[in-house]
Parts: structure tokens; sequence; C-alpha cells
């Protein structure tokens, strides 16, 4: 065993094959940048894939314990990390200029960044659902992955992805029933509003018209705490997670200086960075676009750059998490916590 052996790197080096030299016997020099790039990108995504499929195996058992939760949260950690390192990789791409893209782009039509595999599983895996995609997105995924790979992206849509996974996990934190607890979080929500209120209408440094605007602002904000006490509200909301997920998440995030939050609340936030991290690789990768070809249809027939803008707000994963910070409240003001929660909070969940 040595280290070329063992990393089978004659194997791997001999994997950057040149259209352009296949096609025209002579090779396009910054062929060998486009290929090596998505040739990393798609080995980072064999092991973010891992990761996932790991803590999904960790969070569908029906009790998780502490070490398993130490475990997500340190894995989380680790995809958060590569992400970050996939959104910089860009600027790697970003030196490859127009022209030197056209001197080899036509060799590789119709073969896109669309059809990655990996990338739709990892997707998948998370929970963007068929149901969320866009109807262009979802035609083109059958039209350009094969029967096969498509059938299997299909198939993950209908199992259990980490976004499922962390509902059923939060739903059955023994700390809904605590009816007391709410009453009190909603008395206090409305102290809090009640408070704001009072600060606009005092204000007299403003004119009717700002003051009016403000007082519209409060009232969505309003509106939008009414949905966590209100079951229907809630289902008529845009939250993808259910209402019992929704409030577990919310008592993590407020009572997270308890040692046994500790985790539950690291493993939401890690939810929150890959949400984050995703969002921006898109954001960076439709600008890259946007540089490099303009407004020019991509290689895989969608409309480029603007196709994947829309991927940017449309394909959002965990951004209930990511809102979820609307609905905290100052430390003076959060409910007590009486004895018989503190000891729930000893409980395995
Ligand atoms: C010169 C560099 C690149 C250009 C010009 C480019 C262009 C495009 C375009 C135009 C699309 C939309 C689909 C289409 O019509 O083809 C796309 C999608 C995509 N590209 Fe790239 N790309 C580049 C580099 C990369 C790299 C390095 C990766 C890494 C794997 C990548 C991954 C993807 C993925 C995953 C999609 C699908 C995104 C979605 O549908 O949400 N691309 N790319």
């Amino acid at each position: 065993m040595d280290y070329s052996n063992y990393l089978k790197l004659p194997q791997l080096l001999s994997l950057q094959e040149l259209e352009s030299h296949k096609r025209t016997g002579q090779a396009a020099h910054n062929e060998m940048l486009f290929i090596i790039i998505h040739q990393s990108y798609e080995l980072w995504f064999k092991q973010i894939l891992h990761e996932v499929m790991a803590i999904k195996e960790k969070l569908g058992q029906p009790f998780v314990q502490q070490s398993s939760l130490s475990f997500i949260v340190s894995k989380l950690k680790r995809v958060n990390i590569i992400l970050q390192q996939l959104v910089d990789q860009i600027s790697i791409m970003e030196t490859l200029s127009t022209v030197d893209f056209l001197e080899f782009r036509h060799h590789l039509v119709p073969a896109s960044g669309f059809q990655s595999v990996q990338f739709r599983q990892l997707e998948a895996h998370l929970g963007l659902k068929f149901s969320q995609r866009m109807s262009l997105e979802k035609a083109f995924l059958k039209q350009r992955l094969d029967h096969q790979q498509y059938q299997q992206i299909e198939q993950l849509d209908q199992s259990a992805s980490l976004l499922e996974l962390v509902d059923t996990w939060l739903a059955r934190f023994p700390l809904l029933e605590q009816k007391e607890y709410w009453q009190d979080y909603q008395a206090a929500v409305e102290q809090m509003l009640d408070l704001e209120a009072k600060i606009i209408s005092n204000n007299t440094q403003q004119d009717d018209r700002q003051i009016q605007f403000e007082q519209k602002n409060l009232q969505m904000n309003r509106q939008h705490f009414q949905v966590l006490f209100d079951e229907k509200a809630y289902q008529d909301s845009e939250n993808k997670i259910s209402r019992k997920a929704m409030l577990s998440a919310l008592f993590i995030h407020l009572n997270r200086d308890y040692p046994l939050l500790a985790l539950p609340f690291q493993l939401l936030e890690g939810l929150v960075e890959i949400d984050e991290w995703l969002t921006l690789w898109r954001q960076r990768h439709a600008l890259m676009v946007q540089r490099i070809l303009g407004n020019k249809v991509g290689t895989g027939g969608s409309s480029g750059h603007h196709y994947l803008g829309e991927t940017v707000k449309k394909n959002r994963i965990f951004a209930d998490f990511f809102n979820l910070t609307s609905f905290l409240l100052p430390q003076n003001q959060l409910p007590k916590l009486n004895a018989e929660l503190k000891e729930l909070l000893a409980k395995e969940i």
C-alpha cells in the first residue's frame, strides 16, 4: 500500500479527458479547469451525501439519544464547512472569461450541471419536494435525467427527508402539553406588542402618515404571531413544518441556555446554516453564470441566470427555522419554567 494506490491516483488523474482535444486534436487550455472544478464539486457532493444520510439514520430512530445528537451536530458542522468551501470555489470558476469558455462550450452541449444527480439527491434528501419545484424545473428534470436517475430522485422525493425527520423529532418533544407555558408566552407577546404600539403613538417626532405606516407594520407583526396560536391560521401559512414542530423549535430557541437544549439548539442552527450556504451557492452560481454567459440560454436549455435566480427564492428548504427568530422575546420577558418543565427537560427525546 502506498499513497498513490490507496487513493487510486492513476485512475483519478486519468479522468480529465478534454472534449476539445478529442474532437479537434487541439486542447482548449481552460477546459481542464472546467472539468476539474466540476469533478471536485461532485466529490464534495458525495461526501455531503455521506454525512446527510448518516444524520438521517440517527434522526430516524424512535428515540434520539444525546450521543446521537452530538454526532448529528458535529456532522452538520462538517457539511456546513464543506458548503462554505463550495461557495468560495465559485471564485475559481470566475477566473474563466466568456471568451475562454466559448472556446470549448459547444463541445459539451447539451450537458449541464442541471443533470447533476448527486445535487438532486442532496436536495431531495434535505427536503426539497417535487411539489415545491417550479413546473419548468420538474419538466426539465424528467427530460434531462435518464429514466433510472429520474426514478431514483422520484423515490427519494417520496421517502422521509431530513426536514420531515426533524419535524417528527421536534413534534414529539414533551413540552407541547405545557398549556400554561404557552399562555404565558402569548401574554408576554401581547404585552410586548402593546408596548410597541404605545411607543409608536407617543412618538411626537413623527407625522400621522409615518405613525400609520408603523402601526400597519405592527399589525402585520401581530398577525404573524397569531399564526402560532391558531392551528387553522398556521395551516394556511407558508410554513412547511408542522405547528407542533414549530412550537418545539421555538421552545428550544427561547430556552437554549438549559444544558439539555444546547444540542437541539445547535442542530437547528446547523439546518439554518445549510439553508444559508445553499442559498448563497445558488446566488453566487447564478451571478457567475450571468457574468460568464450574460443572457445566453444554458447548455441544458434553461433561460440561464433568469432560471437560476428563481431557484434562489423558491428552493429554500429550512426557511422555517430561519424565520423562527421573528418569534423570540427579550430574555427578561420570557415565561418562567415550572418545576415540572424543568424535570421534563432532563428526559431523553
Ligand atoms: C462556467 C461555469 C458554469 C456555467 C456557465 C454554468 C451554467 C449553468 C446554467 C446556465 C445552468 C442552468 C441549467 C442550464 O440551462 O444549463 C446551470 C445549472 C446548474 N449548474 Fe452550473 N454552470 C457552471 C459551473 C457549475 C459548476 C462548477 C457546478 C458544480 C457542480 C455547477 C452546477 C450546477 C447545478 C447543480 C445546476 C442546477 C441548478 C438548479 O437547477 O437549481 N455549475 N449551470
